[in-house]
């Protein structure tokens, strides 16, 4: 294992500044314009987000989802109900989502609460997915072990010819969440690690209350 220097691998974050009269007073208004600008200078996956759950074993544990969709009631992705994220929400519904926009110097925290998209959003959203992507979903059995990449692709090979000009069925087991968040912190980075942070943070009256925290 090479011994490697870290220690001098030093970002100066520069581009940008985050002033509360920046700031909208409705968070999702703030989410919405960041992701604006992301996507106006066409960074990479802007809807790739990271979501942290932490199941009964109070192990947290984290990985990248898609954001398929966000509004004020709150923000959506689709994955499997038995994976170990899925059995992780169904254990404890709180859950944290993280966006970096490396270009930007931006992140965004949102820490909220998970629940199961109806089944008819599911499904409408599952046959929009292109043919072999529905057939990825119903064949894999996300986050269990299987023996090699020969038995996984014989799987999907199998299923292939006998779903051949078939409808792929949706399987209860796919769905989607959504996050309804109770806080969220925008963070653009700055000069000397002197960043700016403001939190919302959500009242018992759903009102969203805006603080600057320090870096
Ligand atoms: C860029 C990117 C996007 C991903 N999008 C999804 C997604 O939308 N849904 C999903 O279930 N997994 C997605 N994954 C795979 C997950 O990170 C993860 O491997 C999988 O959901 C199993 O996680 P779990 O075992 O913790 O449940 C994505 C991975 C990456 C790197």
């Amino acid at each position: 294992m090479p011994n490697r220097d870290l220690h001098k691998m030093r970002e100066s974050y520069e581009a940008a500044k985050l002033l509360e009269t920046d700031c909208h007073k409705n968070p999702f208004i703030q989410f919405d314009a960041w992701f604006q600008e992301a996507l106006n200078d066409q960074l990479v996956e802007p809807n790739a987000m990271q979501i942290a759950t932490v199941g009964k074993n109070m192990q947290p544990s984290i990985r990248t989802v898609l954001l398929k969709s966000f509004d004020e009631n709150g923000f959506v992705f689709f994955t499997n109900y038995e994976s170990k994220k899925g059995i992780e929400i169904a254990e404890n519904e709180h859950v944290a989502l993280l966006f970096w926009y490396r270009e930007h110097q931006r992140q965004i925290r949102i820490e909220g609460i998970a629940q199961k998209t109806a089944e008819s959003l599911n499904t409408s959203y599952f046959y929009e997915r292109p043919h072999d992507s529905q057939l990825a979903a119903y064949v894999s059995q996300q986050s269990q072990v299987v023996k090699d990449r020969p038995t996984l692709d014989n799987l999907f090979i199998e299923q292939q010819h006998l779903l051949e000009n078939k409808i792929i069925p949706k399987k209860e087991n796919w769905g989607g969440y959504v996050i309804t968040p109770n806080l969220f912190e925008f963070w653009q980075g700055r000069a000397n690690r002197f960043h700016d942070r403001i939190q919302y943070q959500k009242t018992s009256d759903n009102a969203w209350i805006m603080e600057r925290l320090m870096p």
